[in-house]
């Protein structure tokens, strides 16, 4: 776990509002997905991140992976907190079946259980729905892949 003795209390609706912010700028025309998402660090800084595609789609990055990215780029190590604002239902696969929110991709978890051995995440539907619930990185991720012995 996270030692959050000296982790900010947080501000979901303020985390939720960074994240509806960076989803703007989502560069997605090849899914019409857009997804924005923003990260609380042990310090209290803030990282957001949105999904940028690519005509070779391979290369496109998630959302969560492009704030993860951010935020070491500038030195932070410790997220605390997660939020994610999706368009709600997913327009990939037959609406019948799409989860009312969208949930981190597994490369995401992955990456976030590299920073972080637990993170609540918020996640909420850009919609006027107001459509949110809380997850956290163990439920998505139980028994992740750890190569170092401090975080087994
Ligand atoms: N996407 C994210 O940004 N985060 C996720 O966790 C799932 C998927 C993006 C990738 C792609 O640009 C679009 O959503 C559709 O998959």
């Amino acid at each position: 776990m996270n030692d959050d003795r000296h982790a900010p209390a947080v501000d979901w609706d303020a985390l939720d509002k960074l994240a509806r912010e960076a989803r703007k700028n989502a560069h997605a025309p090849y899914s019409g997905y857009a997804v924005g998402a923003a990260i609380l660090t042990k310090s209290g800084r803030t990282f957001v991140g949105c999904n940028v595609e690519n005509a070779s789609y391979g290369l496109s990055i998630c959302a969560e992976r492009s704030a993860i990215v951010q935020m070491i780029a500038a030195g932070e190590r410790t997220p605390v907190a997660l939020a994610i604002v999706t368009p709600g239902t997913s327009r990939l696969g037959p609406d019948v079946e799409s989860p009312p929110l969208g949930a981190p991709c597994g490369m995401c978890r992955q990456t976030l259980a590299e920073f972080a051995l637990d993170l609540p995440i918020r996640l909420s539907a850009s919609s006027e729905t107001n459509l949110s619930r809380m997850t956290s990185l163990a439920v998505l991720l139980p028994e992740a892949f750890r190569a170092h012995p401090v975080h087994a």
